[in-house]
């Protein structure tokens, strides 16, 4: 048990870098918490027009959620404490003890989480997602009904993540209150050119 309580506080720890922030200061980007949506996130980083700070933050946001649930998964940690392990990575995005608790929406960090546990559910994630930019144009509505069918996706194919994975969608959601909003007053900005309406 204290191996389990030292990789949740890793992983939150580890969540709590915000990889928006630090990439964004390496290649002088705008700050992510002020510019655009404000959120630090990947897609606020591609706002700036910088793709390879984006796909950087892309990257290592996957990577806090992956390394930790990996390592937990390495060491044959039941399946009820690498969702803990997850869930923290997580958090740690979300609320970053570094950053003021004032983090981002963890959709890469979950995506993340989702990568040791097998391909099928990541994978059926991620093409999810990309299908649902393709259609729409925004990423903010992609990550949301990304999280709406993925505990239905996880019901199906990992039954024992159902419960972990239905909080982190419910957290996500939340987190998108803005977006939501935005969506809802037709004022959120897409991510794919041809789904922009002349101003
Ligand atoms: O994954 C974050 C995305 O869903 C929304 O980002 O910057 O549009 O709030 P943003």
């Amino acid at each position: 048990t204290a191996l389990i309580f030292f990789m949740i506080v890793l992983a939150y720890l580890g969540g709590s870098i915000s990889s928006a922030v630090l990439i964004s200061r390496l290649y002088r980007l705008p700050d992510p918490r002020v510019h655009g949506s404000g959120n630090p996130g990947a897609t606020n980083v591609l706002r700036t027009g910088n793709r390879s700070a984006a796909v950087w933050v892309l990257l290592l946001d996957i990577l806090k959620g992956t390394l930790p649930v990996y390592l937990g998964w390495y060491l044959e940690i039941s399946p009820l404490y690498l969702a803990f392990i997850g869930m923290a990575a997580c958090i740690g995005h979300m609320f970053p003890l570094f950053f003021h608790f004032r983090g981002g929406k963890a959709v890469a960090t979950a995506l993340g989480t989702l990568l040791p546990l097998g391909m099928d559910m990541a994978g059926l994630m991620m093409l999810t997602w990309l299908v649902c930019l393709g259609l729409f144009g925004y990423s903010s509505l992609a990550s949301l009904l990304t999280a709406l069918v993925a505990p239905l996706y996880v019901y199906f194919i990992k039954p024992e993540y159902t419960l972990s994975v239905s909080l982190l969608s419910c957290l996500i959601i939340l987190r998108h209150h803005g977006n939501i909003s935005r969506l809802y007053h037709r004022q959120e900005k897409p991510i794919i050119d041809r789904f922009k309406r002349p101003d």
